[in-house]
């Protein structure tokens, strides 16, 4: 999608979009379009539903008197409300009406109506929405005819002061392809996406800037973290462990840590899983995604913050080399682990990037992710991350971010009741806790790898980091969830 930003001028365009307002309020484009059509605009509204809410649209074609193909009036709903978000769904709306319209050229007159966002800040973020709507992942489709693809491959944003529009875009442009990143890298399949082609994509990020260290098995086993090889040992593909680093801040700053799993792909290992829907397993390297996208976002827009990524990626598959139920690992901590169930692997995984990411870089707080366990699922569904942390600053930082955002997360309980779960006969705990309060035992295992008291979070997406059905702003498939909420939590909290 080519977008650009403009002051507002008579040009001509496929599709001329004007914001209407709850009630009917009309915008002044919607006015002068009305004025300019002998009243076509109005009478056209007396005919419908329209209304002006969110998410409506009416379409006069070729009307006379305009310089477009149609004219579009689209529901920005009660103006005076309307925030960031609203002007980012408002567009992804628009580029949804109109992607396979026949329309490949969209003019979008951004007005707010007297609402609380500056006009330019209004279509930045519209911009943000159009970029972010108009998201596919197409590579793999060699036989789509052409008007089966989307029609629209230009929005022009008009608004007046369209020069600081477009300055307020340029960090927003880098979050997104932040989000991009991680859709694409959620997408790709398992046999085109595993750890070694998965740190390649890692270290592509050089080119923003971000000092990229990959480490091999010889590498990790030398280190000494034996929980997460074994969790590969069952895998042709050798694990990899990549470390991200953005020295954005002061230097002494200790930095923020965020932890990715990167399960390439998941089949549960011995304690196999069931063939149906297995195929979703490509995408439980999402954290890692989540990591990815956001070290392309906040190095992109250069953020003033010291940052650390760091991913383990492994496959988990079953084979005479995989790891048994009832093995005892030793993780990077020291702490042993009975394996009682080897599809508990994620936090096989993040554990020892946890010991390794503290011991190394003593970083001042630590948010990890993860698509941790199915229960979190069965918990909050697809509109919440999980969200556990033994630090309320970090939490309420988290859900203040995932509020602006749009990428919201629900704080989950901690405490030692669900600790008590892990304990094992032979070892100093095992790796499942059974069925009840799942995701808190989950999280309970990760918080004995944390140090010192460092604060930290940790984040199931299970139930985010794919979506079955599109959304303004994400079309059904892989979200990019993670990018936009720690893009915002290093902006709000740690920069400046
Ligand atoms: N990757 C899965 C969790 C998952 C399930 C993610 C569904 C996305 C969708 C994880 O590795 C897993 O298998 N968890 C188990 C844990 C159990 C064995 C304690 C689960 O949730 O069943
Ligand atoms: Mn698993
Ligand atoms: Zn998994």
């Amino acid at each position: 999608m080519q977008i650009t930003f403009s002051d507002p001028a008579d040009s001509s365009t496929d599709a001329m979009v004007v914001a209407v307002g709850a009630d009917c309020l009309l915008s002044p484009a919607a006015e002068a379009a009305d004025r300019a059509t002998g009243g076509a605009v109005r009478r056209a509204i007396a005919a419908s539903r329209f209304s002006g809410k969110a998410g409506q649209f009416l379409d006069l074609m070729a009307p006379a008197g305009i310089n477009a193909g149609r004219l579009v009036l689209a529901g920005v709903g009660a103006s005076a409300d309307a925030t960031a978000r609203t002007w980012q769904d408002w567009a992804g709306n628009i580029y949804g009406h109109l992607a396979g319209s026949g329309a490949t050229a969209a003019t979008l007159r951004v007005e707010t109506m007297g609402g609380p966002v500056a006009e330019a800040d209004a279509a930045a973020n519209a911009a943000f929405g159009i970029a972010l709507a108009s998201y596919r992942f197409d590579r793999y489709r060699t036989t789509e005819k052409p008007d089966q693809k989307p029609s629209l491959n230009q929005a022009a944003i008009m608004v007046a002061g369209s020069a600081a529009a477009q300055s307020a875009y340029a960090p927003m442009a880098e979050v997104a392809a932040g989000v991009v990143l991680a859709r694409d890298l959620v997408s790709e399949p398992a046999n085109v996406l595993y750890p070694e082609t998965l740190a390649e994509r890692c270290t592509a990020l050089s080119a923003q800037g971000v000092d990229v260290e990959v480490m091999d098995e010889a590498r990790i086993d030398a280190i000494g973290m034996r929980t997460l090889l074994a969790v590969g040992m069952g895998s042709a593909r050798d694990s990899r462990v990549v470390v991200m680093r953005w020295n954005g801040g002061p230097d002494d700053q200790a930095p923020i840590a965020l932890v990715g799993k990167g399960v390439t792909f998941d089949t549960g290992g011995i304690s196999i899983k069931p063939a149906a829907g297995m195929e979703d397993m490509k995408w439980d390297m999402g954290g890692s995604a989540s990591v990815i996208g956001a070290m392309r976002a906040i190095a992109g827009r250069k953020a003033k913050a010291n940052v650390i990524g760091i991913v383990g990626l492994v496959e988990n598959m079953p084979s005479a080399n995989a790891q048994r139920p009832g093995d005892v690992v030793t993780s990077l901590s020291g702490q042993t682990v009975e394996v009682i169930n080897t599809d508990a692997e994620g936090r096989l995984v993040l554990c020892d990037l946890l010991t390794y990411v503290q011991r190394t870089y003593k970083p001042q707080a630590i948010v990890d992710l993860a698509t941790l366990t199915g229960a979190i699922i069965v918990g909050l569904g697809h509109h919440n991350a999980g969200l556990f942390a033994s630090d309320d600053a970090l939490a309420d930082g988290l859900t203040a971010a995932g509020k602006s955002t749009g990428e919201p997360v629900w704080r989950m309980p901690l405490g030692e009741e669900y600790d008590k779960a892990l304990k094992s006969q032979i070892a100093d705990m095992k790796n499942v806790g059974g069925r009840d309060g799942g995701s808190i035992t989950a999280a309970q295992f990760l918080k004995r790898f944390i140090e010192n008291d460092t604060p930290w979070a940790h984040l199931d997406i299970a139930g985010m980091a794919w979506s079955g059905e599109s959304k303004p702003i994400t079309p059904k498939g892989g979200t990019g969830y993670g990018v936009r909420l720690l893009d915002r939590l290093i902006a709000d909290r740690y920069e400046q």
